[in-house]
């Protein structure tokens, strides 16, 4: 096995790894792995933009009001206040590192409104921010001297001896070789999970790594069960999911039914802009109702030259399926998005283990709850990533040196047999029985039929060894089991999750209520 000493290892090369690499490397040698090629990553497809608080009539109080009601009673507030109060600073730090949001004549950022947003607050570049961010990071840390990245190495276990984190396991798909990485720092940023389900707006590298290995390693993990779902996605069966951003609707797009009649008035009084479980739950059931396969988004009533200029992607994508979107509405259908649980954080991005942050999408800090605010996601990438750097060098400057453990792992040389069909069965499983609307029996189904995939699984790993495939099915399914199961214990409804045999949500003690709490905390 190739050995590596290094001082801050970055698992991940999203916004919250990338974010994190770079403030680090003004104190320490950095290194990231990630899995794919360094611009992959959920971030890369982020569309509506990051939320800020940049116009005069808006408030941090309206966006941690707005981000508390969308959270629905678990959010930490001290976290959701971390985030608002820091978003002006991580927008101009983004600015200062070349990000090209657009701006009005003025020279005033140009501001979307979401769905849950009481006011336009969202900081966009088009309907491609993610990429314009994605993009502007890499360049940064392609050129910085201390920042090392190593693309197509897959981590898989993080070393952990007495409750300390001293390193990560991987495999170079170029050599197909095993790489102990041995560093004082360890930052998980590897981002979400989509991939679990059937339908969902994930690149395939989200198959939920991060939070099987974290689980693995004993960290603390919360809040699994809240799975964001978006209510608008392309409707194009057999093709790749495509998003349909809530900015739109912002803009005044309107949800409506085959006739062209508007729904969501029955549902909420912010109609279609009401948080996004409650109008991806009313979308289900205006489908249900009615029989047929999507609703629609009707954008009519705008002309091509402001489409055109606003969300040139969405217009692009919609002339290839056929749609003139001056004539004809969008067809849209829900489709799995965002992991609003995952590794447990403080403030300052430290997990329950020693020398162990995580950041980004993979993590729970408390700023979520039971559902994300959109436009969120990025914000609290990039504030706990400088939340969690400032932390490192702390930890750094005491240092105290970690023995290096013996790491004995069997890697299987020999092509590993092809798991697509598991993979489908599993997203099959999921959609089905633990997707938008739940209910316990079927839970446990699902529950039983993971456990025996997990087994053929890690009896495959005993007698053949691990490789990047046969790893990743692990962690699909180990994260899918993270999610019934803790939709099991979760015996009302609330934010995004949702039981038929629990339709009610649970009263809370006032101050719970009040202030949110993170499960296990
Ligand atoms: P990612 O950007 O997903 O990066 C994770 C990284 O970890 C990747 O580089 C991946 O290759 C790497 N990795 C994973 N596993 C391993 C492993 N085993 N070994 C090595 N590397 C690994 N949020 C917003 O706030 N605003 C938006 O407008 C918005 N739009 C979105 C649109 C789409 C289509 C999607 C999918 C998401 C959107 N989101 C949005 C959510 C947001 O983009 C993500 O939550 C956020 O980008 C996550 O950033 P991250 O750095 O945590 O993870
Ligand atoms: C979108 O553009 O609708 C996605 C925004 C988000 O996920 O925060």
């Amino acid at each position: 096995m190739n050995q590596q000493k290094i001082e801050v290892l970055v698992i991940g090369s999203g916004i919250a790894g990338l974010f994190y690499a770079i403030h680090c490397a003004e104190f320490a040698q950095v290194t990231i792995v990630t899995k794919g090629t360094i611009g992959e990553s959920n971030t890369m497809y982020a569309q509506g933009g990051i939320a800020a608080v940049f116009d005069k009539t808006d408030s941090i109080e309206n966006h941690v009001h707005d981000t508390l009601v969308a959270g629905d009673g678990l959010c930490n507030e001290k976290a959701v206040r971390l985030i608002t109060q820091n978003a002006k600073h991580a927008i101009l730090e983004l600015d200062k590192l070349k990000v090209k949001f657009d701006k009005k004549e003025t020279g005033t950022f140009d501001l979307h409104r979401e769905g849950g947003h009481s006011h336009a607050r969202v900081v966009h570049t088009t309907d491609a921010t993610g990429k314009e961010v994605e993009n502007a990071l890499v360049n940064q840390v392609r050129s910085h001297n201390n920042i090392t990245i190593l693309e197509n190495c897959f981590a898989v276990e993080l070393c952990v001896t007495d409750n300390t984190c001293t390193g990560v396991i991987a495999i170079e798909n170029k050599t197909n070789e095993l790489l102990h990485i041995h560093a004082e720092a360890v930052m998980l940023a590897s981002g979400g999970a989509g991939q679990v389900y059937k339908l969902n707006t994930n690149p395939s590298i989200a198959t939920g790594d991060g939070f099987a290995m974290a689980e693995r390693a004993g960290a603390a993990i919360s809040n699994m069960e809240f799975v964001q779902f978006h209510p608008t996605t392309l409707y194009e069966p057999g093709n790749q999911v495509f998003l349909i951003t809530e900015a739109l609707r912002g803009f005044g797009a309107e949800l409506k039914n085959k006739r062209g009649d508007t729904f969501m008035e029955k549902y909420h009084p912010l109609k279609s802009l009401a948080p996004r479980d409650i109008v991806t739950r009313a979308i289900v059931n205006e489908m249900k109702k009615s029989g047929e396969p999507c609703v629609y988004l009707d954008l009519r009533e705008f002309n091509t030259q402001e489409l055109q200029k606003h969300f040139p992607n969405i217009y692009d994508r919609c002339k290839q399926a056929g749609l003139n979107l001056t004539k004809d509405m969008i067809p849209v259908v829900p489709a799995a998005h965002y992991m609003c649980g995952g590794v447990v954080t403080d403030l300052k991005g430290k997990t329950s283990i020693k020398n162990l942050y995580a950041c980004g999408e993979v993590s729970c800090t408390g700023v979520h709850g039971a559902n994300r605010l959109a436009s969120n996601s990025l914000l609290e990438g990039l504030v706990f990533a400088e939340s969690a750097a400032s932390d490192s060098k702390t930890l750094l400057q005491s240092a105290i040196p970690l023995a290096n453990p013996i790491v004995i792992m069997q890697l299987n040389k020999h092509e590993d047999a092809d798991l697509s069909s598991m993979k489908k069965y599993v997203q099959q499983l999921m959609w089905r029985y633990a997707g938008i609307v739940r209910q316990g029996t079927e839970l446990n189904y699902c529950e039983e039929e993971l456990k025996e995939l997990h087994l053929k699984l890690t009896s495959r790993i005993s007698l053949h060894g691990i490789s990047v495939e046969v790893m990743e099915m692990l962690n699909l399914v180990e994260t899918s089991l993270m999610i019934v199961q803790a939709a099991l214990l979760r015996e009302e409804s609330r934010g995004c999750h949702y039981r038929t045999d629990f339709p009610e949500k649970k009263m809370m003690a006032p101050e719970t209520e009040k202030y949110g709490h993170i499960q296990g905390v």
